[in-house]
């Protein structure tokens, strides 16, 4: 009696995982447990074996199993042809639901469009480390402990390890690019860095740059001017003007920034570049002698450029986003708005 007890359940849960999607495979389900050599007979034959005192409770129990096999064939049969109605009335050739997409967003859009227009010129693209240590971030770049550029840039320190930073701006990847010694180089190292400064709509504790580095023998000024031209046109247009003006950074000399023209008054004037029709776009100049001799380069035989641009700012103009904040704050609203098209 056990035995069956058991054997039936094995066999209702066989059934109860069987897939039928069309009428021939519910049509393999009847002959397999209803057919005449089916199961549901085959254990009706094992009432024989029951002992005469069970032979009332072993009944219902087969009874009860076959009933259960006839309403899930039933219900089998029921939905495969219903299946076949919905099929036979629907125009198969329409073009299927669409799947929800997300959107790319718009740093990221920004940052691929930066990205493509320099991997045209033979840029490569290299990543590193948002916890850099002093090293990388200052010392390398020309910014020895105590040098008061270090002031331009407000830093975070993490507590355990006060030689630890969150790096404040990708010139740091220069740096592991140029130790790897592998010559010449021609990368452009996106990423994100951090300031310790004020969340408003202008400024954030966190924000994005690209740096750019091209290091061989004979590079020059001129060079760095015509890839930045080049940059400059594919970015905002042939008729944009340029213009770069005397700049400092420890790591580069001569150091310049460049501006372009206001692409929202063209040049005439306004909110967005103070009146003044210029908007600056990057830092740049030539790698100082000192950080390729901290780099293991030697600065007789190799020269080369660098040049930083953030993110924020040319995404900002482009999507005509007035506040910084609306870029970190996930609201689906906003984030909506952006499709790679744009
Ligand atoms: N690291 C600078 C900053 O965050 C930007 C910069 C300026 C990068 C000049 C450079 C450069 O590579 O040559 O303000």
């Amino acid at each position: 009696m056990e035995q069956l007890v058991s054997q039936i359940e094995g066999y209702k849960s066989e059934m109860s995982s069987f897939i039928a999607n069309d009428e021939k495979q519910v049509e393999e389900f009847r002959i397999k447990y209803l057919g005449t050599k089916g199961i549901v007979k085959a254990i009706m034959g094992e009432m024989k074996n029951v002992a005469a005192d069970q032979k009332k409770q072993a009944g219902q129990l087969l009874n009860e199993f076959r009933l259960f096999t006839e309403n899930l064939y039933e219900t089998l049969k029921q939905a495969a042809s219903g299946t076949e109605v919905a099929a036979a009335g629907t125009d198969l050739s329409l073009p299927g639901d669409p799947a929800p997409l997300g959107s790319r967003h718009p740093i990221t859009l920004m940052r691929n469009r930066i990205v493509s227009i320099f991997q045209r010129l033979g840029f490569a693209v290299a990543e590193g480390p948002e916890i850099e240590d002093d090293w990388h971030n200052f010392g390398a770049l020309n910014l020895p402990a105590h040098h008061p550029a270090r002031d331009m840039q407000d830093t975070f320190y993490i507590q355990q390890n006060p030689d630890w930073v969150l790096r404040t701006h990708t010139s740091s990847v220069q740096i592991r690019e140029m130790e790897k010694g592998k010559l010449p180089i021609r990368m452009l190292m996106p990423g994100r860095v951090y300031r310790n400064e004020t969340v408003s709509a202008r400024s954030h504790c966190f924000f994005h740059q690209v740096e750019g580095l091209y290091i061989d023998e004979n590079v020059s000024f001129a060079d760095l001017k015509q890839t930045l031209y080049f940059f400059v046109k594919e970015m905002y247009g042939k008729d944009v003007k340029v213009r770069f003006r005397p700049s400092y950074f420890p790591f580069t000399e001569p150091s310049a920034e460049m501006d372009v023209t206001c692409m929202i008054c063209g040049g005439s004037g306004c909110n967005i570049c103070k009146k003044t029709g210029w908007v600056e776009i990057l830092g740049c100049g030539m790698v100082h002698p000192n950080v390729l001799t901290n780099c293991g380069i030697d600065p007789n035989k190799y020269s080369g450029f660098a040049f930083g641009l953030g993110i924020e700012r040319p995404a900002m103009l482009k999507y005509d986003v007035n506040d910084l904040r609306l870029f970190s704050e996930n609201d689906i609203r906003f984030l909506r708005q952006f499709t790679a098209a744009t």
